[in-house]
Protein backbone atom coordinates (compact mmCIF):
# COMPACT_ATOMS: atom_id res chain seq x y z
CA UNK A 1 0.00 0.00 0.00
CA UNK A 2 1.18 3.38 -0.72
CA UNK A 3 0.43 6.63 1.43
CA UNK A 4 0.01 10.04 0.26
CA UNK A 5 3.04 12.34 -0.15
CA UNK A 6 2.59 14.96 2.52
CA UNK A 7 4.44 18.39 2.53
CA UNK A 8 7.49 18.66 4.88
CA UNK A 9 6.58 20.20 8.08
CA UNK A 10 7.65 23.31 8.68
CA UNK A 11 10.46 22.87 12.00
CA UNK A 12 10.40 25.76 14.30
CA UNK A 13 13.38 25.33 15.61
CA UNK A 14 17.48 26.20 14.17
CA UNK A 15 18.51 23.05 13.13
CA UNK A 16 21.73 21.68 15.07
CA UNK A 17 25.30 22.81 13.50
CA UNK A 18 25.74 20.87 10.15
CA UNK A 19 22.20 19.69 9.70
CA UNK A 20 20.63 22.33 7.13
CA UNK A 21 21.75 22.50 3.42
CA UNK A 22 21.95 25.90 1.97
CA UNK A 23 18.53 26.84 0.11
CA UNK A 24 19.30 26.24 -3.22
CA UNK A 25 18.52 27.73 -7.26
CA UNK A 26 15.68 30.87 -6.60
CA UNK A 27 14.60 29.37 -2.91
CA UNK A 28 14.80 31.98 -0.06
CA UNK A 29 14.28 30.72 3.82
CA UNK A 30 13.38 33.31 6.36
CA UNK A 31 13.91 32.67 9.74
CA UNK A 32 12.57 35.22 12.78
CA UNK A 33 12.11 35.69 16.20
CA UNK A 34 10.00 37.77 18.31
CA UNK A 35 12.19 38.89 21.04
CA UNK A 36 11.57 40.27 24.44
CA UNK A 37 14.09 43.33 24.00
CA UNK A 38 15.53 44.86 27.48
CA UNK A 39 13.36 42.03 29.65
CA UNK A 40 15.64 38.65 28.56
CA UNK A 41 16.88 36.70 31.13
CA UNK A 42 20.31 36.93 32.60
CA UNK A 43 21.27 33.23 31.11
CA UNK A 44 19.51 34.05 28.11
CA UNK A 45 21.90 36.56 27.75
CA UNK A 46 24.77 34.60 28.31
CA UNK A 47 23.35 31.85 25.92
CA UNK A 48 22.97 33.92 23.36
CA UNK A 49 26.36 36.20 24.01
CA UNK A 50 28.10 32.45 23.58
CA UNK A 51 27.30 32.34 19.90
CA UNK A 52 29.25 35.95 19.12
CA UNK A 53 32.68 36.87 18.59
CA UNK A 54 34.58 39.52 20.73
CA UNK A 55 34.22 42.29 18.30
CA UNK A 56 30.42 41.67 17.83
CA UNK A 57 30.06 41.19 22.10
CA UNK A 58 32.03 44.47 22.02
CA UNK A 59 29.39 46.41 19.72
CA UNK A 60 26.62 45.50 21.68
CA UNK A 61 27.80 45.98 24.89
CA UNK A 62 28.35 49.20 23.51
CA UNK A 63 24.48 50.09 23.24
CA UNK A 64 23.66 52.16 26.20
CA UNK A 65 19.76 50.78 26.10
CA UNK A 66 19.11 47.16 27.26
CA UNK A 67 16.34 46.99 24.22
CA UNK A 68 19.10 47.79 21.74
CA UNK A 69 21.69 45.35 23.64
CA UNK A 70 19.24 42.37 23.49
CA UNK A 71 17.95 43.10 19.89
CA UNK A 72 21.50 42.90 19.14
CA UNK A 73 22.27 39.46 20.59
CA UNK A 74 19.40 38.16 19.35
CA UNK A 75 19.60 38.95 15.89
CA UNK A 76 23.36 38.10 15.73
CA UNK A 77 22.84 34.55 17.66
CA UNK A 78 20.04 34.00 15.04
CA UNK A 79 22.31 34.58 12.09
CA UNK A 80 25.47 32.70 13.22
CA UNK A 81 23.17 29.38 14.74
CA UNK A 82 21.84 29.56 10.92
CA UNK A 83 24.98 29.65 9.48
CA UNK A 84 26.38 27.09 11.47
CA UNK A 85 23.23 24.98 11.08
CA UNK A 86 24.36 25.28 6.86
CA UNK A 87 28.77 24.91 7.73
CA UNK A 88 28.82 22.95 10.88
CA UNK A 89 31.09 25.34 12.21
CA UNK A 90 30.28 26.25 15.92
CA UNK A 91 28.08 29.40 15.89
CA UNK A 92 31.23 31.98 17.95
CA UNK A 93 34.18 30.45 15.29
CA UNK A 94 32.67 31.96 12.35
CA UNK A 95 34.81 34.52 10.69
CA UNK A 96 32.06 36.91 9.17
CA UNK A 97 33.32 38.98 6.53
CA UNK A 98 31.93 42.75 5.39
CA UNK A 99 31.65 45.13 2.42
CA UNK A 100 31.10 47.92 1.83
CA UNK A 101 30.10 48.78 -2.11
CA UNK A 102 29.96 52.72 -1.77
CA UNK A 103 33.34 53.13 -0.33
CA UNK A 104 35.17 49.51 -1.00
CA UNK A 105 36.18 49.14 2.64
CA UNK A 106 35.89 46.03 4.13
CA UNK A 107 35.30 45.99 7.81
CA UNK A 108 31.71 47.69 7.93
CA UNK A 109 29.01 47.27 5.06
CA UNK A 110 26.96 44.15 3.98
CA UNK A 111 28.03 40.40 5.58
CA UNK A 112 28.99 37.60 3.93
CA UNK A 113 30.46 34.31 5.18
CA UNK A 114 33.03 32.93 3.03
CA UNK A 115 36.25 29.82 3.33
CA UNK A 116 39.23 30.56 3.26
CA UNK A 117 39.07 29.38 -0.36
CA UNK A 118 36.86 32.04 -1.41
CA UNK A 119 33.64 29.95 -1.09
CA UNK A 120 30.48 31.09 0.05
CA UNK A 121 28.30 28.21 1.25
CA UNK A 122 25.25 30.91 1.61
CA UNK A 123 24.04 34.28 1.00
CA UNK A 124 22.67 35.75 4.11
CA UNK A 125 21.11 39.50 5.08
CA UNK A 126 19.69 40.37 8.97
CA UNK A 127 17.40 43.29 9.91
CA UNK A 128 16.17 44.07 13.00
CA UNK A 129 13.69 45.91 14.37
CA UNK A 130 11.13 46.64 17.90
CA UNK A 131 11.08 43.22 18.85
CA UNK A 132 12.14 41.34 15.39
CA UNK A 133 14.82 39.92 14.38
CA UNK A 134 15.13 38.02 10.93
CA UNK A 135 17.46 36.36 9.21
CA UNK A 136 17.51 35.62 5.36
CA UNK A 137 18.71 33.01 3.61
CA UNK A 138 19.54 32.39 0.02
CA UNK A 139 21.26 30.17 -2.63
CA UNK A 140 25.20 31.27 -2.98
CA UNK A 141 25.52 34.39 -5.57
CA UNK A 142 22.01 35.66 -5.06
CA UNK A 143 22.24 38.42 -3.45
CA UNK A 144 19.76 38.96 -1.16
CA UNK A 145 18.53 42.12 1.64
CA UNK A 146 15.95 41.82 4.11
CA UNK A 147 14.24 44.52 5.85
CA UNK A 148 11.54 44.89 8.94
CA UNK A 149 10.34 47.55 10.14
CA UNK A 150 8.20 47.28 13.44
CA UNK A 151 7.33 49.09 16.58
CA UNK A 152 7.50 52.63 14.92
CA UNK A 153 5.33 55.67 15.44
CA UNK A 154 6.59 57.87 12.25
CA UNK A 155 6.75 61.47 11.28
CA UNK A 156 5.86 60.59 7.52
CA UNK A 157 5.47 64.52 6.66
CA UNK A 158 9.12 64.82 7.59
CA UNK A 159 9.88 61.41 5.71
CA UNK A 160 8.03 61.90 2.52
CA UNK A 161 10.45 63.19 0.20
CA UNK A 162 13.23 61.49 1.20
CA UNK A 163 11.67 57.77 1.46
CA UNK A 164 8.34 57.85 -1.33
CA UNK A 165 8.71 58.59 -4.84
CA UNK A 166 5.24 60.42 -5.95
CA UNK A 167 3.54 57.06 -7.17
CA UNK A 168 4.60 55.09 -3.92
CA UNK A 169 3.05 57.83 -1.65
CA UNK A 170 -0.17 58.36 -3.70
CA UNK A 171 -0.47 54.81 -3.90
CA UNK A 172 -0.51 54.53 0.01
CA UNK A 173 -3.11 57.38 0.31
CA UNK A 174 -5.84 55.36 -0.95
CA UNK A 175 -5.12 52.25 1.06
CA UNK A 176 -7.42 50.35 3.90
CA UNK A 177 -3.87 50.32 5.78
CA UNK A 178 -1.92 53.62 4.88
CA UNK A 179 0.38 52.99 8.23
CA UNK A 180 0.92 49.75 7.38
CA UNK A 181 1.50 50.25 3.63
CA UNK A 182 3.85 52.97 4.53
CA UNK A 183 6.18 50.73 6.35
CA UNK A 184 6.06 48.30 4.10
CA UNK A 185 7.34 50.23 1.58
CA UNK A 186 9.88 51.46 3.51
CA UNK A 187 10.67 47.85 3.98
CA UNK A 188 10.53 47.10 0.22
CA UNK A 189 13.15 49.50 -0.77
CA UNK A 190 15.62 48.76 2.31
CA UNK A 191 15.53 45.69 1.64
CA UNK A 192 16.34 46.48 -2.07
CA UNK A 193 19.40 48.78 -0.74
CA UNK A 194 20.49 45.47 1.05
CA UNK A 195 20.29 43.36 -1.80
CA UNK A 196 22.83 44.98 -3.75
CA UNK A 197 24.72 46.24 -0.69
CA UNK A 198 24.56 50.30 -1.03
CA UNK A 199 22.34 50.83 1.73
CA UNK A 200 20.86 53.67 2.46
CA UNK A 201 24.14 55.43 0.52
CA UNK A 202 21.52 55.12 -2.24
CA UNK A 203 18.78 57.50 -2.10
CA UNK A 204 15.21 55.48 -1.51
CA UNK A 205 13.24 57.85 -3.28
CA UNK A 206 15.49 56.79 -5.89
CA UNK A 207 14.63 52.96 -5.52
CA UNK A 208 10.77 52.88 -6.80
CA UNK A 209 8.55 49.97 -6.03
CA UNK A 210 5.62 48.46 -8.14
CA UNK A 211 3.39 45.75 -7.17
CA UNK A 212 3.10 42.67 -8.93
CA UNK A 213 1.46 38.97 -8.52
CA UNK A 214 0.90 37.94 -5.24
CA UNK A 215 3.15 38.94 -2.64
CA UNK A 216 5.61 39.82 -4.80
CA UNK A 217 6.76 43.42 -6.17
CA UNK A 218 9.61 44.60 -8.40
CA UNK A 219 12.09 47.91 -7.26
CA UNK A 220 13.69 50.13 -10.40
CA UNK A 221 17.02 51.36 -8.88
CA UNK A 222 19.79 53.96 -10.42
CA UNK A 223 21.26 53.35 -13.27
CA UNK A 224 24.20 50.85 -13.19
CA UNK A 225 22.61 49.55 -9.56
CA UNK A 226 19.83 46.85 -11.16
CA UNK A 227 16.53 46.00 -10.32
CA UNK A 228 15.34 44.05 -7.39
CA UNK A 229 12.59 41.80 -7.46
CA UNK A 230 10.71 41.06 -4.07
CA UNK A 231 8.35 39.61 -1.47
CA UNK A 232 6.12 40.73 0.97
CA UNK A 233 6.59 38.80 4.32
CA UNK A 234 3.27 38.26 6.18
CA UNK A 235 4.77 37.39 9.96
CA UNK A 236 2.12 39.50 12.05
CA UNK A 237 -0.14 42.31 11.83
CA UNK A 238 2.30 44.53 13.65
CA UNK A 239 5.25 43.99 11.40
CA UNK A 240 6.20 44.88 7.90
CA UNK A 241 8.84 42.93 5.96
CA UNK A 242 10.08 42.48 2.52
CA UNK A 243 12.91 40.16 1.16
CA UNK A 244 14.81 41.29 -1.72
CA UNK A 245 17.18 39.87 -4.79
CA UNK A 246 18.98 41.53 -7.38
CA UNK A 247 18.26 39.81 -10.57
CA UNK A 248 16.82 41.68 -14.36
CA UNK A 249 13.79 39.71 -14.38
CA UNK A 250 11.86 37.01 -13.08
CA UNK A 251 10.87 36.23 -9.05
CA UNK A 252 12.75 34.49 -6.07
CA UNK A 253 10.37 31.36 -5.42
CA UNK A 254 8.27 32.47 -2.65
CA UNK A 255 9.96 32.51 0.80
CA UNK A 256 9.72 29.61 3.25
CA UNK A 257 9.02 31.45 6.93
CA UNK A 258 9.82 30.18 10.05
CA UNK A 259 9.18 31.83 12.91
CA UNK A 260 11.50 30.56 15.72
CA UNK A 261 12.09 30.84 19.49
CA UNK A 262 15.29 32.73 20.78
CA UNK A 263 17.44 31.46 23.77
C1 LIG B 1 22.51 48.95 6.23
C2 LIG B 1 21.39 49.87 6.61
C3 LIG B 1 20.45 49.99 5.41
C4 LIG B 1 20.66 49.19 7.79
O1 LIG B 1 19.52 49.88 8.12
P1 LIG B 1 18.69 49.68 9.48
O2 LIG B 1 17.25 49.75 9.13
O3 LIG B 1 19.23 50.60 10.48
O4 LIG B 1 19.06 48.26 10.03
P2 LIG B 1 18.56 46.79 9.75
O5 LIG B 1 18.24 46.23 11.08
O6 LIG B 1 17.54 46.65 8.68
O7 LIG B 1 19.89 46.07 9.18
C5 LIG B 1 21.05 46.08 9.92
C6 LIG B 1 21.94 44.96 9.42
O8 LIG B 1 22.14 45.05 8.00
C7 LIG B 1 23.40 44.50 7.69
N1 LIG B 1 24.08 45.48 6.84
C8 LIG B 1 24.91 46.47 7.20
N2 LIG B 1 25.30 47.17 6.12
C9 LIG B 1 24.68 46.61 5.06
C10 LIG B 1 24.68 46.89 3.67
N3 LIG B 1 25.38 47.89 3.15
N4 LIG B 1 23.93 46.11 2.86
C11 LIG B 1 23.20 45.10 3.37
N5 LIG B 1 23.16 44.80 4.67
C12 LIG B 1 23.90 45.54 5.52
C13 LIG B 1 24.12 44.22 9.00
O9 LIG B 1 23.98 42.85 9.30
C14 LIG B 1 23.33 45.03 10.00
O10 LIG B 1 23.32 44.49 11.30
P3 LIG B 1 23.94 45.33 12.53
O11 LIG B 1 23.39 46.72 12.41
O12 LIG B 1 23.43 44.63 13.73
O13 LIG B 1 25.40 45.26 12.34
C15 LIG B 1 21.87 51.29 7.03
O14 LIG B 1 22.39 51.27 8.33
C16 LIG B 1 22.97 51.80 6.10
O15 LIG B 1 22.73 52.03 4.95
N6 LIG B 1 24.16 52.00 6.58
C17 LIG B 1 25.31 52.31 5.73
C18 LIG B 1 25.28 53.70 5.11
C19 LIG B 1 26.47 53.84 4.18
O16 LIG B 1 26.59 53.16 3.21
N7 LIG B 1 27.40 54.68 4.52
C20 LIG B 1 28.59 54.82 3.74
C21 LIG B 1 29.73 54.28 4.57
S1 LIG B 1 31.28 54.48 3.73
Amino acid sequence: MSYPAWPEPVVNVVPAPGAHAAPQGDALEIWWSRVDVGNLADEVRVKLAADLDETRTAKIERYRRAQDRDRGLAAHSLLRRLLSAVTGTPPARLELGAFCISCGETGHGKPYLETADGVRPVEVNLSHSGEVVIVALAAPGTQLGVDVEQGRTVDWNALRSSIFADQEWAATQGHADREHRRLLTWARKESSVKASGHGLSLPLRHVVTADAEGVNWSASMPSGVGRAAGADLDLAPDVAAAVAVLRPDGWPDVPVVRQVPIG
